[in-house]
């Protein structure tokens, strides 16, 4: 050992000498452990300048932390809960195991007040997820707890930027706080969900963000709303869509678009000198929800701008006679059909059931709870969802730890028929299939994202042997 090394230790006996080894290398491998904290915060929804909403966050921040990993990286999360109640994290869009779901009572238990609990598992899958409470999301997520997973591919798109999106709409109050006197309304749930009243993309109203000129850039877009269908619209430019859902996509260019509640889309964009213009047309008013400037002080873009070469798709399926059929026939809401379904067990009325147990919709005439299973598959089978939305409602069907393709009576416009999603939205009456290959082992939830219908009785599970 050299002394000009011995002098930078100092008196440190050769134990410390052995402690100072780094373990550096180890947490470089395995990407290191990230601490989310799920506890009560604050932001500046609104832009007055003084008036911050009182929310709950993860590590105070809206969104939460962005976790951004390469493909085929471990991710490895020690969370802590700060909160009041009791809560859990749900990967949305990843091929978690079992485990690692997040949904509380169905895969672990939900982790109390104070307590923690450890997130660990690798992610093989490129692309743009998020991640969310899953133990009363439909009052967690509207106060907050949700942020953004990119899982970057080894082979991705070159681009200058990289720009997430959430998109949230909030219902304030006059102070500007979270509108609790309609939190959890019967009303909401029989009918859209609870649809906000303040728009924001990363928790800014008119979210502004600056780029280079002449850039190329890819942005990823999160519908994280408890239940706003967003209806996107891009001016000043036009959308490449690449990706649906964290999966490839077939190329189409686009500049107005639906996102349901869950759903993502990403759109390379080639700027120019001029502003690009996000808009919602979701609500009666026309929303200004984002603007992205090319700015000269942050230089030009470097990346070519070459046209893409077409995304391998994964082709669906082509014999699907030994495909396993599980049907799911959805109903409730106003303007329902449903007179009686069964909670628990037992038959009761609609009506009661709303009055008492504030349940309103069902699947195969049962109110979903994680007692009621669609059926049991075997690994390796494939699965034909035979979903009909039976009901007067649009809804966001989720299949947690697989991913699906879609055969619809509805015209999918450009979505190609091989490109796979995890949350399909479905209009009133509309039939589907949603097809997958049950690779994934454990217990799985199927339901709807606009999260009051699934708190209301719009979910079940399926088990995969
Ligand atoms: Cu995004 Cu069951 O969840
Ligand atoms: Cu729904």
């Amino acid at each position: 050992m050299n002394i000009s090394r011995r002098n930078f230790l100092g008196g440190m006996a050769a134990v410390g000498l052995i402690d100072l080894t780094p373990k550096l290398n180890k947490a470089q491998v395995f990407g290191g452990q990230r601490r989310i904290v799920a506890g009560p915060g604050r932001s500046m929804l609104m832009n007055s300048g003084e008036k911050l909403t009182d929310l709950w966050l993860y590590n105070n921040s809206l969104p939460g932390p962005e976790i951004r990993i390469k493909e085929g990286e471990l991710l490895d999360v020690y969370f802590q809960n700060k909160l009041t109640t009791p809560t859990t994290i749900h990967w949305h869009g990843v091929k978690v195991p079992n485990a690692m779901d997040g949904v509380s009572g169905l895969t672990q238990p939900a982790v109390e007040p104070g307590e923690a609990f450890s997130y660990k598992f690798r992610i093989f899958e490129p692309g743009t997820y998020w991640y969310h409470a899953h133990t009363m999301g439909w009052e967690q997520v509207a106060r907050g707890l949700y942020g953004p997973l990119i899982v970057e591919g080894v082979k991705d798109f070159e681009t200058d930027h990289d720009i997430t999106m959430m998109v949230d709409d909030w219902r304030l109050d006059k102070d500007g706080q979270i509108d609790e006197a309609s939190m959890g309304s019967l009303h909401d749930w029989a009918h859209r969900g609870r649809l906000g009243n303040w728009l924001t993309i990363n928790g800014k109203s008119q979210f502004r963000t600056s780029v280079k000129i002449n850039s190329r850039i890819r942005l990823r877009l999160i519908n994280s709303s408890n239940a706003r269908i967003l209806k996107l619209k891009l001016t000043g430019g036009v959308g490449l869509r690449v990706s649906l859902d964290g999966n490839p996509s077939n190329l189409a260019s686009i500049s107005k678009f639906e996102l349901g509640p869950a759903q993502r889309i990403d759109l390379l964009l080639d700027v120019g000198t001029e502003p690009l213009f996000l808009h919602d047309l979701s609500s009666r008013e026309k929303i200004l929800a984002g603007i992205i400037e090319p700015s000269s002080h942050l230089g030009r873009g470097i990346v070519k701008r070459d046209p893409l070469i077409p995304n391998r798709l994964e082709s669906t399926p082509s014999n699907l006679k030994h495909a396993k059929r599980l049907k799911v026939h959805m109903q409730g809401g106003a303007r329902g059909n449903l007179s009686h379904a069964s909670f628990n067990g037992e038959n009761y009325s609609i009506r009661h059931l709303a009055r008492f147990e504030k349940k309103v919709w069902a699947f195969n005439g049962i109110v979903g709870t994680y007692e009621h299973e669609l059926g049991e598959v075997k690994r390796g089978d494939i699965v034909i969802l035979d979903v009909f939305n039976d009901t007067a409602w649009p809804h966001a069907m989720h299949l947690h730890g697989h991913d699906f393709w879609i055969r619809s009576s509805k015209q999918l416009n450009d979505h190609h028929v091989d490109v796979k999603r995890d949350t399909y939205l479905m209009d009133p009456k509309e039939k589907a299939e949603l097809i997958f290959l049950a690779d994934n082992p454990g217990q799985w939830l199927l339901h709807c994202h606009m999260l009051e219908h699934m708190a209301s009785g719009m979910g079940a599970v399926i088990s995969v042997l």
